[in-house]
């Protein structure tokens, strides 16, 4: 290159040749960096955005095998929540009317005490373990408590993707489409249902944000932001006003709630008005005098709950911190140069690569330990559950006796105010899916208030009544004499500023 400027100085002709070689490695060069430029460029988006549009997207692209297209590892992990664990699965011999080979465990022949619980109820004939995501609509289906009662359509609000079935029943207006579902009945309803919850229930097609597209939890979370526990916030609208992280954990509890379903309408509705706690559902079912049903054996009149996971998490220290049901369900994975998150919903304990994808990205530990530590919240928990359990047994078999002795009629509808109570506590943490571990510390709280109230029924079958744990002691408070003065305040100051404990 040094001799092309003495070349040129001299103002001769240019040379061809020499320019046409400059010209070709200047365009070699030049690929070489664009090269390079273009792969850190891809790289970088790749992380951030993993796909090529294969296919456009729209608000009716309802199946996942589309969106998989232009998301296949996503797409690979949404397929793989059919997998179940072997020592999870119930072998069976397919029928004419159940074609299933595998099915989840029964929780009823695990536990017979739930059977008495739930006297007089569907959940008594068959009740079973949860499973992944891809089985929602089929075990929904064939449970015996859809074949063997009526059901509304309503049911199918958190057990198959919906944009779809809402679109077809409503015309085009999903708030029409779901009115129209909730109330049909479940036989017909089912029919224009195709997948499980699918890409288009949680996200938008046009920018794949979350979103949420569940009415029940847009209504839900909107009267709890607005009450006092959760921040006084007027017309919170969940889709423009909840942050990202919040979002991480929202699209799950448009289903892993407790709910009921209101009026002639079926309308799915959370019980949210005064809070998360189960005491404030409580307190909510209370005020608009609902049941689910009347204990066949006893005659209380009393209330199922269901798998209500994001209010007890919302009770705990990781909720507190911030952490989210994705954070711990749905970790991100390494896949090639992208950071994708794992679509295979699915217990973060199941494999010691899935406890490191999730507990040690926050807990620098070792896996063992973070299985030590679950094992031990497991273990306190079937404890103390079954203090709880055995108590509500006992409550339920005293009424019985009770009526058969023709006790007070006051007397057992006293009892029966308990056995509501201890039994939607008892329902409520049995159904609740992560045994404990969600909110290890409040698990325990309330089944000791389970405890309480069925101990307390079986002592009004008696004719002896307490005052509320909660309330005040009935002693004659002593009258106050303040101390000599003196420069340190005393170390047994009367605690008497303290508030109640117990909502
Ligand atoms: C608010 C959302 C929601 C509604 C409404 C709902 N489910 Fe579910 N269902 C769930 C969730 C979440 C699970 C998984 C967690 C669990 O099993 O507790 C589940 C699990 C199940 C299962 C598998 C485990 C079991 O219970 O045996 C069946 C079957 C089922 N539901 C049937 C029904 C029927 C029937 C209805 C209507 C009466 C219904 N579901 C309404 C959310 C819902
Ligand atoms: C449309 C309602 C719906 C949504 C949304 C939903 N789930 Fe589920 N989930 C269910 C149902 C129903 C089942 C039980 C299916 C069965 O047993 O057939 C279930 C099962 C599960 C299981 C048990 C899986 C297993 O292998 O045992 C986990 C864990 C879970 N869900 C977590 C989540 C998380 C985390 C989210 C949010 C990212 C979420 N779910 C969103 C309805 C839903
Ligand atoms: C800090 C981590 C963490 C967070 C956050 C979390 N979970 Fe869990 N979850 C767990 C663990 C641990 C278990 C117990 C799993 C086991 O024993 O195999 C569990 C169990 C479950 C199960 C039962 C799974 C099964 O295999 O039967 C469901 C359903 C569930 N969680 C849903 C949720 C939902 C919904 C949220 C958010 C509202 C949430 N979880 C938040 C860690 C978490
Ligand atoms: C139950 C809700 C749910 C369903 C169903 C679901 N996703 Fe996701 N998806 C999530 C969550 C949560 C994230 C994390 C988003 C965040 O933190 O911003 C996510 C993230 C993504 C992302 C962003 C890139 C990444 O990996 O983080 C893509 C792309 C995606 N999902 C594609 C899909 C496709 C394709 C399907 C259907 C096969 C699907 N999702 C089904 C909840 C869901
Ligand atoms: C995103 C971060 C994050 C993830 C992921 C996470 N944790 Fe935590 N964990 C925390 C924080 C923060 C605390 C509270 C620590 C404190 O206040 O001292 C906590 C507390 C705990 C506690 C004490 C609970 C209590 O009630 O006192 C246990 C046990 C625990 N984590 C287990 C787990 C397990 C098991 C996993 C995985 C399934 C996990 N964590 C995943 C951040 C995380």
């Amino acid at each position: 290159m040094s001799t092309s400027t003495t070349e040129k100085v001299g103002g001769r002709k240019p040379r061809w040749g020499f320019i046409a070689t400059v010209l070709v490695l200047g365009a070699v060069v030049a690929v070489g960096v664009l090269a390079l430029l273009v792969d850190i460029f891809t790289k970088r988006t790749e992380a951030q955005q993993p796909y090529f549009q294969v296919v456009q997207l729209t608000d009716t692209t309802y199946d996942p095998a589309v969106w998989g297209q232009n998301f296949p590892l996503q797409y690979e992990g949404w397929l793989k929540t059919q997998e179940m664990p072997a020592d999870e699965q119930l072998l069976r011999t397919p029928t004419a009317d159940d074609p299933r080979t595998v099915m989840a465990k029964s929780k009823l022949e695990a536990d017979p005490r739930l059977v008495t619980m739930w006297q007089g109820y569907a959940f008594s004939v068959e009740y079973n373990e949860p499973r992944g995501h891809m089985y929602m609509l089929e075990d929904q289906r064939l449970v015996k408590r859809v074949t063997m009662f009526k059901q509304p359509g309503a049911c199918l609000n958190c057990h198959a993707s919906l944009p779809e079935v809402v679109n077809t029943l409503g015309n085009g207006d999903a708030a029409a489409g779901w009115a129209a579902m909730n109330k049909m009945p479940y036989s017909e309803a089912t029919t224009y249902a195709q997948h499980p919850v699918g890409c288009i229930d949680c996200h938008d097609p046009a920018t794949m944000k979350l979103r949420v597209t569940r009415p029940a939890f847009i209504e839900g979370i909107k009267e709890y932001k607005a009450s006092e526990a959760g921040g006084s916030v007027a017309n919170f609208d969940v889709n423009t006003m909840a942050s990202a992280k919040e979002m991480r954990t929202y699209v799950c509890a448009q289903c892993h709630v407790e709910y009921y379903f209101a009026g002639d309408e079926k309308t799915l509705t959370f019980p949210w008005e005064k809070g998360l706690t189960v005491n404030d559902a409580m307190a909510y079912y209370d005020e608009i005098g609902w049941s689910d049903f009347t204990h066949k054996l006893t005659g209380a009149p009393v209330i199922k709950a269901q798998h209500p996971d994001f209010e007890t998490f919302s009770q705990g220290v990781h909720a507190s911190a911030g952490v989210t049901c994705a954070d711990c369900h749905m970790p991100y994975k390494r896949e090639g140069a992208a950071k994708i998150t794992d679509h295979q919903v699915a217990s973060p304990m199941r494999t010691n690569e899935t406890i490191n994808t999730t507990c040690l990205t926050c807990h620098r530990t070792s896996e063992e330990e973070m299985r030590a530590r679950v094992d031990t919240i497991h273990n306190r928990y079937e404890e103390t559950k079954n203090t709880a359990f055995d108590a509500l047994d006992q409550l339920i078999a005293d009424i019985v006796k009770a009526r058969e002795n023709g006790t007070d009629q006051a007397r057992i509808e006293e009892a029966w105010a308990y056995q509501r109570q201890a039994q939607f506590i008892v329902d409520y943490v049995t159904s609740e899916n992560s045994r404990g571990f969600h909110a290890p510390a409040y698990t325990n709280q309330i089944l000791n208030q389970a405890t309480d109230a069925a101990r307390r029924g079986q002592l009004a079958l008696l004719g002896q009544t307490y005052p509320p744990a909660s309330a005040p002691s009935p002693a004659p408070v002593p009258e106050y004499t303040p101390p000599p003065a003196s420069p340190t305040p005393s170390p047994q100051a009367p605690e008497t500023a303290s508030a109640p404990t117990t909502p």
